[in-house]
Parts: C-alpha cells; structure tokens; sequence
C-alpha cells in the first residue's frame, strides 16, 4: 500500500469546502503524458490555484500505474521548483468498479470516482457505497454520480442524456457517505456536444435542476463533467491545418462561471486541451515539414495547453489565488 500522503498529495475534501464558499471551481484536467502534466502543473503554479489531476481508466493503462506514481510525486516536487507550493489532488475520472478504485486508493491516488450512474439507482447507492467505506479507511474522498451524460463516459457509452432528478440527491449522499456528487444538467463529454448550425447557439446548461439539487444539499460540493467549451478558434485551427472536425459544440464559458459561482466545485476539463494540442502539432507539421524532433511539437502543444488552462482559470473557474492550507 503507498498512501497518497507519502507523495505529497492531497485528498479533495478541505478544497471544495473552500471552493464552495468562496464560489469557484477546482480545476480538473486529465492527464496522460509528460507535456500535459508539465502544462497543468506549470499553469496551475503560475495562477496560485489548487488544481484536481485527473486519470481515467485507459490513461492509467495507456501510462503505466508505477510510472504514474512517480509522475505525480513529481509533480509535487515540481511544483515547489517552480516556486509555489499549491494543493495538488490525484483523482481517478470514472472508476468503473470497486475493484478499479481499490487499486488506485493503493497506489497513491487521494480521490477516486466511482461512476455508477448508468446501474439502477439502488445499485448505484450499493456500488458508492462499497467504494465510500473503502476509501475512507484511508482518508480518500470519492465522487459518485447521479444521472447519466450524452456521449461517451469513458467505456460507459450513452447516447442519452439523462438529467439528474433532485429528487433523488439527499437520499444518494445520505445513504452512501460520498463527498461529492457529479450532476447531469446537460453538458457531455467529448468534442461534439450538442447538434447546432454553424452560427446557431447550443441548449443552455438546465440551471433549473442545479438549483434544486442545491436546495435538497445545501452547501454539499456538486461536480460538472463534460464542461470542455469547444473553442471555435482552436477548431478553426486544426481545421486550418489539415484537420477535419465539423460541428464541434461545447459548452459556454459564461455558463461554467455561472456554475462554478454556486456549489459547483469541480470543473472536468479535458477535451478543450486535447484539441489544442492537436492545433499546436498539426501547426507544425504543416509549417516546418522537416522537423522531426517530438520536442518540436511537443513543445508547442505544451505552451499552448499551458495557455489554455491558465485562461480557464483566471476567466472560467476563478481558482486563480485561491491556494489555502498549505
Ligand atoms: O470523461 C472522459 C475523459 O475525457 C477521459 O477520456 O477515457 O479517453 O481517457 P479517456
Ligand atoms: P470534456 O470531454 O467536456 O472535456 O469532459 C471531460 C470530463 O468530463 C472528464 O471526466
Ligand atoms: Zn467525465
């Protein structure tokens, strides 16, 4: 068992009481490799923000379990070299089963989501649970879900969305014990969220339902997935440059503040940084077809997801100065 503490980590739980009062979001950008890390670390220093670095299923198997725990112990030590100490959270996106987030609370990770929203409620409940018992053994908070998003949820495919039912929220958080709860008010995940016009505007978030589960759990850390907002120029960009992506939707920026202005205090973002990744590299590719060297565009698409985040931060989420209790 490798504890989280021992890497320098921290779980989510004092972050999202801060965020919660102070009416901004965590940051939480996935990871897979080196360039992405460097960028996230290096924009969430430079900001002063706490930030949630985030793994889903298949980037724990596309980096390596042993390779990630040095990564994030490094990514502690990094950001002290930088010359900020900052919260850094290591959070498993979408744990599919219990035995998944079991591996991960014991190889370091301080935060785990276990992602039962496709079952059948009381099945959820049990599953949640089972997870919430475990981690909590070892002072890991966990993330579960209620309703379910459109487009791909990691292996979890729907091609529905399934909003939330407030409802059924204070019996979720009572029954399970989890500390935070991701709702479905209509973003999804990837890069094609919604089915708009070029020019037409895509369906506002239902801030309607956010504000009912609020009422029924006040003051309880409530999480967006599939909050990438799809930026038209980056689009324009990859397009530009060989690529082929028509229609690419995401959510407003204006909305997230919205959102990240009440007990939304989690933000998941990880389709904005992919894309501009993909506009740095195929920049290169198509202006300086001699280079060979990765670090000639992976630098590029490095600076340019450092830029990104930064952006998200100091103008979407507002976790910009927030760094607290270190
Ligand atoms: O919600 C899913 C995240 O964007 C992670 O995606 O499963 O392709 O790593 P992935
Ligand atoms: P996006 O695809 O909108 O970036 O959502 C990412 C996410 O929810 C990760 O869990
Ligand atoms: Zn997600």
């Amino acid at each position: 068992m490798l504890h989280y503490k021992e890497l320098g980590l921290v779980n989510s739980r004092e972050l999202f009481k801060d965020a919660v009062k102070g009416g901004y979001a965590i940051p939480a950008f996935n990871f897979n490799n080196l360039e992405q890390l460097q960028a996230i670390i290096s924009a969430c220093v430079e900001t002063k923000s706490p930030v949630i670095l985030q793994v889903s299923k298949g980037a724990r198997k596309y980096a390596n379990q042993t390779l990630l725990q040095y990564l994030a112990k490094g990514a502690v030590e990094y950001a002290n070299e930088l010359g900020y100490k900052i919260p850094i959270v290591l959070h498993l996106d979408h744990g599919d089963s219990f035995e998944t987030c079991k591996s991960c609370i014991e190889t370091g990770f301080s935060s785990v989501m276990i992602d039962g929203s496709h079952l059948p409620y009381e099945e959820n409940v049990r599953l949640t649970k089972q997870v919430v018992e475990y981690a909590h053994q070892y002072d890991v908070t966990v993330e579960g879900e209620l309703g379910v998003l459109a487009g791909i949820e990691d292996e979890v495919s729907s091609d529905h969305t399934s909003y939330t039912r407030p409802e059924e929220v204070e019996d979720f958080v009572k029954k399970t014990g989890v500390d935070s709860l991701a709702i479905s008010i209509g973003t999804s995940h990837g890069a094609f969220k919604f089915k708009v016009k070029p020019g037409e505007e895509p369906p506002p978030l239902r801030f309607d339902i956010l504000e009912e589960c609020e009422k029924r759990i006040p003051g309880f850390p409530i999480v967006l997935h599939g909050a990438s907002s799809i930026p038209q120029d980056i689009v324009a960009e990859i397009n530009k440059y060989g690529g082929k992506m028509e229609n690419a939707a995401g959510v407003s920026e204006d909305q997230l503040r919205k959102a990240a202005s009440s007990a939304v205090c989690k933000i998941n973002i990880d389709s904005d940084g992919r894309l501009a990744m993909t506009a740095a590299i195929r920049k290169v590719f198509v202006e300086k077809p001699e280079e060979f060297d990765p670090r000639k565009y992976l630098g590029p698409a490095r600076d340019k997801l450092k830029e990104l985040y930064k952006h998200k931060i100091v103008n979407v989420l507002g976790s910009a100065d927030k760094v607290v209790n270190i």
